[in-house]
């Protein structure tokens, strides 16, 4: 299982936002030496609340975003050259993103066919003859039926769930390696959302596509991913087999997001006191532990230097000094 084909390897990731215009030195650090792979066929949750810098990880892989610092290596190449190599249109066809807001990513005049068939044009995918049978092949793959029927309409007569399966087709289209789908059911109603993971999990099961699950939800990441990453102000804090992190969480800050889950929060993680403190506003030149304002273990270190790497089991990673 850990032989499969690493994909893209993302190694010591670092991305700064100017804050506001006067100072051009003033800057903030929305991605904090972040390390990664995503491998052949596997899922990786990145779970954090608002502004941990998930989308901007996102971004970055998409080429949205220049990276600050860092690596991020595609096949085992550093995308730049990658893109050099093959073109921007190649890597891009490879890497497609899906986003929370499927009614905002398709065009409101628009038919839902047009929406397919215009990337397997775009990317010389087949022949024009063969693009209706192809659109429809993949409208029935992701379950939007009867095919001829929905590829008349338009996005607004589709719900929510139909929407992100529109997006979804689209984004598999053109048979990427990998998908980046940026909190993907967080818009849609709670009865769709298993409809759309369980669509993205045969994607991933029976295609072989890698999926990188950005979410604010623990528990979607364990029924998801077979690999959960948890950030917090842009610092990845615990990772490793979504199992382990879930069922033996070791970071206080991944204690305090499974508390918070009905099912799996156990009488043990009850006592847990997180702190009323701020969350800060990282900066390169900040030091410590960014969740050590909220932390109800920190200690004097934990104010001063980030904690090193400590491996808990074969596929378990944690950076806390309480270990
Ligand atoms: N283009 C930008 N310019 C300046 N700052 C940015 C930009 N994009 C993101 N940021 C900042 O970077 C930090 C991380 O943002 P990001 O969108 O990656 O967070 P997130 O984890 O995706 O949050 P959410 O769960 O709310 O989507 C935030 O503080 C945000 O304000
Ligand atoms: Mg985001």
């Amino acid at each position: 299982m850990e032989n499969k084909e690493v994909i893209l390897s993302v190694k010591n990731l670092v991305k700064d936002f100017p804050l506001g215009q006067s100072v051009k030195s003033n800057l903030m650090r929305a991605v904090n030496d972040v390390s990664f792979e995503l491998k052949k066929g596997e899922a990786l949750a990145i779970v954090g609340e608002s502004g941990s810098g998930k989308s901007t990880g996102a971004r970055i892989l998409t080429q949205i975003y220049d990276k600050t610092d860092g690596e991020v290596l595609f096949k085992g190449q550093p995308v730049d050259e990658y893109i050099k190599e093959n073109g921007q249109l190649e890597y891009s066809r490879q890497v497609q993103m899906i986003f929370q807001d499927p009614f905002g990513s398709l065009n409101p005049v628009h038919t839902i066919y047009h929406h397919i068939a215009r990337p397997l044009l775009i990317h010389n995918r087949a022949d024009k003859k063969a693009i209706p049978s192809l659109v429809y092949d993949l409208l029935e793959l992701v379950g939007l039926t009867p095919v001829k029927e929905t590829a008349e309409k338009y996005p607004h007569e589709l719900s929510g769930g139909q929407r992100q399966r529109v997006a979804i087709a689209r984004a598999i289209a053109v048979d990427p390696d990998v998908i980046l789908a940026d909190e993907p059911i967080s818009m849609l109603d709670v009865s769709v959302r298993l409809g759309i993971l369980n669509l993205m999990a045969d994607l991933k099961d029976k295609h072989g596509i890698s999926f990188m699950y950005i979410t604010h939800d623990i528990a979607t990441a364990r029924y998801f991913a077979e690999k959960t990453a948890v950030m917090y102000v842009g610092h990845m804090v615990e990772w490793g087999n979504s199992d382990d992190v879930t069922q033996n969480p070791q970071h206080p800050y991944s204690k305090l997001l499974l508390s918070a889950v009905p099912e799996v929060g156990n009488a043990g993680r009850r006592d847990l006191e997180v702190k009323k403190g701020e969350i800060p506003l990282w900066k390169p030149s900040s030091v410590g532990c960014p969740f050590a304002t909220r932390c109800p273990k920190a200690t004097e270190i934990c104010t001063r230097e980030m904690p090193a790497t400590s491996q808990i089991s074969e596929q378990h990673f944690v950076r806390c000094h309480n270990m």
